[in-house]
Parts: C-alpha cells; structure tokens; sequence
C-alpha cells in the first residue's frame, strides 16, 4: 500500500435534494516525499477530493490511509493551504506563525524562534513580523497562512491553488521554494492548480481529471521526464518541458471538448 492512499474514494453531494456526483470512485497510491500536482476543469472535484484527504469532507464511499491507518476528522498529520486561507487578523505576522509552531513538541523556544525567522525569510515577509494580518495585502496573507502551515510540520501538505492570488514574481520564488522545501524534507504533497506550466513545474507526478465527476484522465511521472534534482524556473524553456505542457493542455482541451458535447446531448 501506498504511504497516502486513496481506495476508490467517492464523494456525492446532496444539494436541495439533488445528488451532485462531484468524484467518481478515485484510487490513487502516493509514494512518501512526492509533490503530486492536480488538474482538471473547474468544478471537476479536485477540492472536493483535497477536503476528504484533509479530513474536512466524509468521503461517500472508499477508503484514504495515511501509512496504513485510516483517516478521518482533520488532525495536525495533514496541513492544509487554500486559495483563501485567513490568517488570523488580531494576531500579527510573527503571531500568526507562532500558532503553526504551537504543537511542535519537537522544538524548544530558541528552536521555534529560529524556525519562525528563517519561514519569514522563506515567504519573503522580513520586516512585516509586527503588522497586523489585516493590515497586509491578501498575497502576504497568504504566504502568511503558507509559513503557519509549513510551521507546524504536518506529515502532508495539502496545497489548493495556493498561490493563485499572488503576483508572478512571488508565485515563482514560492513554486522554487516548494522544491527547495520537498529536496531538503521530502514532504508528501498535494497541489492543486489551474496553471499547467506551474502543475509540471513542482510536480514529481501530475494527475489530470476530467470534468465533473472527477476521474483519473492521466497520470504522469513528471521527475522520470525533468529530474527533480535539477528544477529551476528556467526548466520553462526545456523542450521537454514545452513537449509536456502541450500534452497536458491537449488532454485538458480534449476534456473540455467531451465534456462539453455530453451536456449538449444531456440537454437535448
Ligand atoms: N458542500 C457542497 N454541497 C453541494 N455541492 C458541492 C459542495 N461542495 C462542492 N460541491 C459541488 O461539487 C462539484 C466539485 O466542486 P469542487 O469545488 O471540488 O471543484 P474544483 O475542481 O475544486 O473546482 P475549481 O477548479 O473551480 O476550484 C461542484 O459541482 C460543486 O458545486
Ligand atoms: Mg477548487
């Protein structure tokens, strides 16, 4: 078995008394240390899917074991960063970071005060330690709630579009600091992301999903392709790089076109 498992994991929504079938039985096995990128169409599942691995959403049916032990309700193992994760407004930045080292046993005070200045450097919000999370922009909020996260050193990170609100400079210093961070602590994630180059960018495998219910479209093995060891932004320019992001937009569009002609013929 897989360290993070998913057996035919499902999920069906009742809304207004309509079943909303968001994932169709999912089974996935994700190897310890891996950052595994989803993509799909929106709407398809994929947050719906990255809820159940967190404990937030019960699966309908199917099974997801953390090295072999069954999950359920959130725990501190798995840490989670959202698009629109709120940092706590009436703590500061430095507070904000201080409660993701609340439960580290692991770590005396010096340690932890160490621990909090080199995340502050990481997420680039040196001399923003004192400032209030109200009073920052959302981007820094969100490398906030990015540095909480990685703080409290969860078993598995679950990443959904996290930089999705953030400029393009920011966005590529933190896609080179995830590497940086799984080289150095071989932390299993998951990232989800609407943009193919940054999905190939992170990722040691890239799953596709298809419209809604989300299934498994493809399943590539990124790092057998482009050497993790390697990865820098400037691998955009490799032409297997290039080769790997038309593959992935063609099955994308190719979803789209499909997806797009069944709810044609459904209404028809
Ligand atoms: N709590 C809920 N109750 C009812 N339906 C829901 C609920 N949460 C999600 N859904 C439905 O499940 C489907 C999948 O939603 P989900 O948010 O997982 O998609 P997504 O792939 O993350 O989309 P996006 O890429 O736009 O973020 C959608 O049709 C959505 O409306
Ligand atoms: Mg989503």
């Amino acid at each position: 078995m897989a360290y993070l498992d998913l057996a035919r994991v499902s999920k069906t929504f009742l809304s207004e008394g309509r079943a909303v079938e968001a994932v169709t039985p999912v089974t996935l096995g994700i190897e310890a240390g891996q950052i595994v990128t989803f993509v799909g169409p929106s709407g398809c599942g994929k947050t719906t899917l990255m809820r159940m691995v967190g404990g937030l959403e019960t699966p309908s049916g199917g099974e997801i074991r953390l090295a072999g032990d069954l999950l359920g309700g959130p725990d501190r193992r798995r840490g989670m960063v959202f698009q629109s994760y709120a940092a706590f407004p009436w703590k500061t930045v430095a507070g904000n970071i201080a409660m993701g080292f609340r439960y580290r046993r692991d770590l005396g005070g010096a340690e932890k005060a160490e621990g909090a200045r080199r995340l502050i450097d990481l997420v680039g919000l040196r001399g923003f330690e004192d400032s209030y999370t109200n009073r920052i922009s959302g981007g820094m909020r969100q490398r906030v709630a990015i540095a909480r996260t990685l703080a409290a050193n969860p078993d598995v990170l679950l990443m959904d579009e996290p930089f999705g609100a953030l400029d393009a400079l920011t966005r590529e210093h933190l896609q080179s600091q995830l590497l940086r961070i799984n080289r150095t602590e071989e932390k299993t994630t998951i990232f989800v992301t609407h943009d193919v180059e940054e999905a190939i960018l992170v990722a040691h495998r890239l799953v596709v999903f298809s419209a809604r219910p989300a299934r498994v479209l493809d399943d590539i093995d990124v790092a057998a392709i482009l050497p993790v060891a390697d990865r820098d932004q400037s691998i955009r320019d490799a032409p297997d790089f290039l080769a790997l992001r038309r593959q992935v937009q063609a099955v994308l569009r190719a979803e789209q076109r499909r997806a797009e002609r069944q709810e044609g013929d459904n209404a028809a």
